[in-house]
């Protein structure tokens, strides 16, 4: 049985103060212990979240890292960085980053080597454009990069997977339950077929356009193990709903 996993993708959003107010005011709350909960926030927070996490069972994520332990990158932050403070998490290859940052498949599978090899989850964001959609290639598209993401990738235990079509991020379009469970079921097969039963143990989640009045019936799907969330994040009432899905979002 899979633990259900709801993440939070804060995105460029908050100041340190911003931060630590969300994070006190979804301390005050009653959340759901049965399921994972990550918040994956600006490097800017992590040191002052992780202490604020101190006692609670919310785990803390990055959003991005480099694969190198060291080394002449401006600009760029080290595993070995991100481990020092306790980061447990970091999100890869997220569709904003693979657009703005020149993010790549090679890129992604380097970060994500390197993320297990330093003992970070990595959360890997594979995902189509509308285009693709409507072109009928959206498989096609995912599971080469589910593929070229995990080339030699060894030990996938800890690996978490979300599916976040592009066309759903932050429109208010979400995929209709029933293609993200289909997507999902189609990605597990394809770790199936790299990992074979290893694949039961990884976590997919769903996201785009994840809010408190979708999450019962995404995660009501028999492959939907969570959601990773942006927007609905931001606000401590609309992530308690979403970790609280069980209640009825
Ligand atoms: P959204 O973002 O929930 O605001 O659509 C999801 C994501 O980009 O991870």
């Amino acid at each position: 049985m899979r633990t259900p996993i709801i993440a939070g993708n804060w995105k460029m959003n908050n100041t340190i103060k911003e931060g630590l107010d969300l994070i006190e005011d979804l301390k005050s709350k009653e959340l759901d212990s049965n399921v994972e909960k990550v918040v994956c926030i600006p490097f800017t927070l992590l040191k002052d979240l992780k202490d604020k996490l101190k006692g609670t069972d919310i785990k803390l994520g990055a959003q991005n890292m480099h694969w190198e332990d060291s080394g002449a990158y401006t600009g760029e932050v080290s595993p070995i960085m991100l481990k020092e403070i306790g980061v447990d998490y970091v999100i890869i290859g997220h569709s904003e980053r693979r657009q703005y940052f020149c993010e790549t498949d090679e890129t992604v599978n380097k970060k994500i080597k390197s993320a297990i090899k330093h003992d970070i989850k990595p959360i890997l964001c594979v995902g189509e454009s509308l285009e693709d959609r409507e072109k009928g290639k959206e498989k096609e598209i995912v599971k080469s990069q589910i593929e070229k993401a995990l080339e030699d990738v060894e030990n996938i235990e800890t690996l978490v997977v979300a599916y976040e079509p592009i066309w759903a991020i932050g429109t208010g379009k979400t995929a209709s339950s029933d293609q993200a469970n289909d997507m999902i079921h189609f990605i597990r097969k394809t770790i199936w077929s790299l990992y074979g039963d290893t694949s039961d143990q990884i976590r997919i989640q769903y996201g785009g356009s994840v809010k408190p009045d979708n999450i019962v019936e995404l995660m009501a799907k028999s492959d939907i193990d969570g959601a990773l969330v942006g927007g609905a994040s931001l606000k401590a009432e609309d992530f308690m709903d979403l970790i609280n899905f069980k209640n009825g979002g």
